[in-house]
């Protein structure tokens, strides 16, 4: 059977935690390809609201598998306070299954992440600080620590662990003090920490490539959940204001994340949200910064559903949608189907902007251009569609939203240029409409 992929098809927060929890009940496996705790996925369902920021979406459903691809870097205490507060709600977790593979998060790289941001200045990413860049550094300088140092035959009892981390240690010390100015961790309160986290995560941890391959092999649904957004992505993204993610945000990078094959990928879920938000620094186009920005980002605040970071609760930078952005990532990614989220949020205006295309120096465009300078200097090109007015929370099918609000959506669908397949309405798990069952439905 043909895996499928989700990815965010803007800056990351579009709402894929709850399109993998709605996609999650047709597969019998979940595995999450890429990124750390800089990921943030909120759920809402019948065990309640949870924020989950490693763990895959689909651990909800009680019989599926849910792998921690070896594309992920994992910080080992999040992991275990993710775990435990589950396990306190009543998710079993015998399911989970950790890539022995996947990179750790080591204690010096939130302390990396942090201390090089300062040194950047005003040129700062802007990242979550949780050390996912760092850790990925140390993945392509050969310096990382994996899954597979915390329970290789005894790596405490032999020292194998302890000597490694003794010359890593003095070395990441060394950029710490002198290139940072920093202080210096300590080595004895490390190795304790990681000698629980062994005993802890000892249980989970596997080689899920071949869980996975076994599961394609015996013809069962696979679900590859994505993390951050296409825009984020390292290669395609807004560069330098992307994560560093090697098997990124992008549809391709699940093989990697993974282990299997690009011939196992058949279907291609992008989710774009109604409008445009990110966090961090860098280019946004349609970014807005008067009321009709202020509506989008505190829109639900009330109820927890505003546009505030899941990881950092940094408040969102909000802006119309971007077709120009939305077309490019579903070319990049394949995408074939589209699930758009938060389409109740413009509810509240009486008319929308869409962007359809840049002008840069008196010239129309329809692609971002590479250099900063050039993102920075595109100027959007907007089409006004009137808004609708009513709510959308209880439109479950196409023929009960409001003649503009389809309007909107045809537009966006024609913008992006795949089929939009899923909308959302509201934050609980029944408020959408489904308009093409993807499963049910053979894909040309
Ligand atoms: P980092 O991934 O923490 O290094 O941050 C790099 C950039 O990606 C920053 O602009 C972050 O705000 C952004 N970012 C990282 N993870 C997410 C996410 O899950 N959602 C939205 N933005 C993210």
């Amino acid at each position: 059977m043909p895996a499928t992929v989700v990815i965010g098809g803007q800056w990351g927060d579009e709402g894929k935690g709850r399109v993998v929890d709605f996609f999650a009940r047709n597969c019998t496996m979940i595995a999450r390809y890429s990124a750390g705790s800089n990921a943030g996925h909120t759920i809402v369902n019948g065990l309640g609201r949870f924020a989950l920021h490693l763990v895959p979406a689909g651990i909800f459903y009680a019989d599926k598998t849910c792998i921690m691809g070896n594309g992920m870097v994992i910080a080992p205490q999040g992991l275990i306070d993710e775990i435990s507060m589950l396990e306190s709600r009543g998710v079993d977790m015998s399911r989970l299954k950790i890539s022995d593979r996947a990179q750790l998060v080591m204690p010096w790289h939130p302390v990396i992440d942090r201390l090089d941001e300062a040194m950047r200045g005003e040129n700062a990413i802007g990242t979550t600080g949780t050390g996912t860049g760092p850790a990925f550094i140390d993945k392509a300088a050969r310096l990382g620590f994996r899954m597979i140092d915390l329970v290789s035959p005894d790596p405490f009892e032999s020292d194998e662990f302890d000597r490694k981390l003794k010359w890593v240690l003095d070395y990441k010390n060394l950029v710490i003090t002198q290139l940072y100015d920093g202080e210096p961790l300590a080595f004895e309160a490390i190795r304790d920490q990681f000698h629980y986290y062994s005993d802890r995560l000892r249980q989970y941890i596997t080689d899920t490539s071949i869980l996975v391959q076994d599961a394609h092999e015996r013809g069962e649904q696979i679900l590859l959940e994505g993390a951050q957004g296409a825009l984020l992505d390292l290669d395609s993204g807004t560069y330098p204001y992307v994560t560093s993610s090697s098997p990124a945000s992008v549809a391709a990078g699940a093989c990697i994340g993974v282990g299997i094959g690009p011939t196992a990928i058949r279907r291609v879920v992008g989710v774009y949200k109604a409008y445009q938000t990110r966090v961090g620094n860098g280019p946004m186009p349609t970014e807005l910064f008067d009321q009709d920005g202020s509506a989008l980002r505190e829109h639900g605040v009330d109820r927890g559903a505003g546009e505030y970071g899941a990881t950092t609760g940094r408040p969102r930078r909000t802006g119309w949608f971007d077709g120009v952005l939305a077309r490019s990532t579903a070319r990049q990614n394949g995408v074939t189907s589209v699930a758009l989220t938060r389409l109740d949020v413009l509810s509240q205006f009486k008319s929308i902007k869409v962007c359809v295309a840049y002008e840069l120096n008196g010239q129309r465009i329809d692609a971002l251009p590479a250099s900063l300078h050039g993102m920075q200097s595109v100027q959007p090109i907007y089409e006004e569609l009137p808004g609708w007015g009513d709510e959308v929370t209880e439109a479950r099918s196409m023929s009960d939203l409001p003649q503009r609000a389809r309007e909107y959506v045809r537009r966006i669908e024609q913008l992006i240029g795949a089929p939009i397949d899923m909308i959302s309405v509201g934050p609980e798990r029944e408020q959408a409409i489904v308009t093409r069952d993807i499963f049910g439905q053979a894909l040309g």
